[in-house]
């Protein structure tokens, strides 16, 4: 005959088959394992009252059925963990069927941009892209391109000195230098790169912009050349309907030089209240010449027997141009909506 341990033992057996949850859990453990209440200690609590011969039997059965009930509470209490990590795991996973989230798609900066365009023009012109170091000696910044030691642009307040005849180049030009000297004609290059001044930062200048340089050396060359090759290249990058101009300027490195103007890319040269050019029709866009004897001394080449010509832009300059910018500075300020614009 089952006696009441044995029912006990049923009910604990049913109930812990039957925990779905915490609350389940709560209740098996005050049902049968709480001090007070429960119906295990309940059990020990009659032993005094049984007759003396009874009373170890009746206490070790009891003390196992503790003892089971104690190992299925732990065993649901695990399960129970269990199971809502499962919940959990499964409502994190992904639904396929939603929608993907769009990562924001970088552009090209306007200033590398504009930069790859104009390579690209002068590469199937022939042309082969130069490099140099930023940190230039003072010697092919200045010296080697006919730039003298009393010329204003040597002046502290306008060149980052960066120790004993060493600078942060003011220009693209010292690549000529290096060019002449690692090359033989015939040179054919253009060096895009970032230059420094010691500019106050404002709508016009930063104390880093980006030029690009143009070189070309060979037997015979002359004015003509520089002329059909600037046009061409104006006219590529701002249209076939550009005209171009040259105005005679000075240039250490170069004689004759010129400067070169092209028609107003906004206005055509009809609007005499024009935002871009003020109403001149006409934009200075480059300066350029042919190479000074004593520059392609400086490069170990002899003018005798060699003739070429250089031209530098400013690649900030012709991004502001193209993209109707009134502040140079919009190039660096790193403004996601701007650049967002320049797509
Ligand atoms: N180096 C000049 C500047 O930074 C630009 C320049 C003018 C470069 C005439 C040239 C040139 O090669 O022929 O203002």
């Amino acid at each position: 005959m089952p006696d009441e341990i044995d029912e006990l033992r049923a009910k604990v057996e049913a109930a812990a088959a039957g925990i779905r949850s915490r609350q389940d859990l709560q209740k098996f453990k005050e049902e049968f394992l709480s001090r007070k209440k429960g119906k295990i200690p309940g059990l020990f609590k009659k032993i005094p009252a049984l007759p003396p011969q009874e009373r170890s039997s009746f206490g070790q059965r009891v003390n196992e059925l503790r003892q089971l009930a104690e190992r299925l509470f732990k065993e649901a209490e695990e399960g129970l963990k269990g199971s809502l990590w499962r919940q959990k795991l499964q409502e994190s996973i992904p639904d396929p069927t939603l929608p993907g989230y769009l990562k924001p798609l970088g552009t090209v900066h306007p200033i590398p941009e504009i930069s790859h365009r104009i390579e690209e023009i002068f590469l199937r012109m022939g042309y082969d892209i130069e490099d140099g170091p930023e940190v230039e000696k003072e010697y092919f910044n200045f010296d080697a391109l006919n730039i003298p030691p009393h010329h204003p642009a040597r002046q502290e307040q306008d060149t980052f000195f960066v120790g004993e005849g060493y600078l942060l180049r003011t220009h693209t030009s010292p690549v000529q230098i290096r060019a002449m000297r690692r090359r033989k004609p015939p040179i054919r290059i253009i060096v895009p790169g970032r230059v420094y001044r010691r500019d106050e930062a404002d709508p016009t200048h930063t104390p880093m912009f980006y030029q690009i340089e143009g070189l070309v050396v060979d037997r015979g060359i002359n004015f003509a050349h520089l002329k059909g090759t600037l046009e061409t290249f104006l006219k590529a990058l701002f249209g076939e309907d550009t005209r171009v101009r040259f105005r005679p300027s000075y240039f250490p490195f170069t004689e004759p030089s010129a400067e070169v103007d092209i028609s107003c890319p906004v206005c055509g040269g009809k609007d005499p209240h024009c935002r871009v050019c003020g109403g001149a029709g006409w934009i200075e866009i480059l300066g350029s010449g042919m190479v000074h004897p004593q520059v392609l001394r400086s490069g170990g080449i002899d003018p005798e027997e060699y003739s070429g010509f250089a031209f530098g832009l400013g690649v900030d300059r012709i991004s502001m141009l193209k993209r109707g910018l009134a502040d140079i500075r919009n190039h660096y300020w790193n403004r996601m909506d701007f650049l967002e614009q320049m797509k």
